[in-house]
């Protein structure tokens, strides 16, 4: 499907997280905006959903993340500066940030929770079916993941992303169980959060992009507290499931998990060695190191 003709127009980025896998720099960093190469973690959540045809993010933040809304923000000095420096192709690139998208942001005052932030995203985003991206999972692939979802999507399901972990890895995902509606789609029946290897109903994990429709709020808003004291985005889908409303599809592409120091480090060098500028310098520093 085109990205213009595909049903989903708004995407939430929840953002409000602590980081206390990159501690110490995400104490005043958030983790989203650390650079991939010299493009932030969130340029590639933004970039993703754009290119699948979404119009609209709400960001979701909390107090210290004012960088995140601020980097697709105008910035008169800046784009002045460069005016008069004739510096034309970096003015370019300062404006096509702000024109990516229109981008709303609203405080989750605490951080209870990946669920709990998505309820709180409720104002922005009506009564229509929405994507979410979690910015710290990035993902490369040809066609944007969260399209590859929302192509999968039908009315009145959630749709899940679904990627394939060593059983041994299992307690660092949710984790789905259900019938192969085909060898990428996935009718899922229940869902379980973090299990130890030997409990986990399969080794398809759930991974930070997803498409939920309205009435997910209503479910979030009855969701008790669950796992760490958090109310567990997990825990509403695993409701829907039950209703068997949830399609779990295995999207191509690769996966990175930015949130932590060592996936970090991969993508890094993964998207430094796609960049033709970099990549033969880039050898050589390696080849220096090993
Ligand atoms: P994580 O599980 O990665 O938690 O959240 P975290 O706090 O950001 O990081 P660690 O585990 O302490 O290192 C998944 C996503 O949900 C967002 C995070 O920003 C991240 O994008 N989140 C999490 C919120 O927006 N609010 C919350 O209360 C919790």
């Amino acid at each position: 499907m085109s990205p213009a003709a595909r049903p989903v127009k708004t995407a939430v980025l929840p953002v409000a997280g602590l980081g206390t896998r990159f501690l110490p720099v995400t104490k005043s960093v958030p983790k989203e905006m650390l650079p991939l190469v010299d493009r932030p973690c969130i340029e590639y959540a933004v970039a993703e959903a754009v290119a699948a045809g979404v119009e609209r993010v709400v960001m979701v933040v909390s107090r210290g993340k004012e960088a995140l809304a601020d980097y697709f923000d105008r910035n008169p000095l800046l784009e002045q500066h460069l005016e008069e420096k004739g510096k034309e192709e970096q003015l370019a690139l300062v404006r096509s940030l702000s024109d990516m998208c229109d981008v709303v942001t609203i405080r989750q005052g605490e951080a209870l929770g990946l669920g709990h932030a998505v309820l709180t995203a409720r104002p922005g985003v009506g009564d229509q079916p929405f994507a979410v991206l979690l910015a710290d999972d990035v993902v490369d692939a040809e066609r944007p993941a969260i399209g590859q979802l929302i192509d999968a999507w039908e009315p009145g399901r959630a749709v899940v992303a679904l990627m394939e972990v060593p059983r041994a890895e299992t307690r660092k995902y949710g984790v789905c169980a259900g019938e192969w509606l085909s060898p990428d789609r996935m009718s899922v029946s229940a869902m379980v959060e973090k299990p130890d290897p030997a409990d986990a109903p399969s080794n398809h994990a759930i991974v930070g992009r997803y498409v939920l429709p309205p009435d997910i709020f209503e479910i979030l808003r009855r969701t008790p507290r669950g796992r760490g004291g958090e109310i567990q985005l997990t825990d509403a889908l695993a409701a829907l499931a039950v209703q068997g409303r949830v399609t779990g599809k295995v999207f191509e592409g690769q996966r990175f998990d930015t949130g932590n120091v060592l996936g970090w480090l991969d993508a890094t060098l993964h998207f430094a060695r796609k960049r033709p500028d970099l990549a033969g310098p880039l050898a050589e520093i390696i080849a220096r190191h090993s």
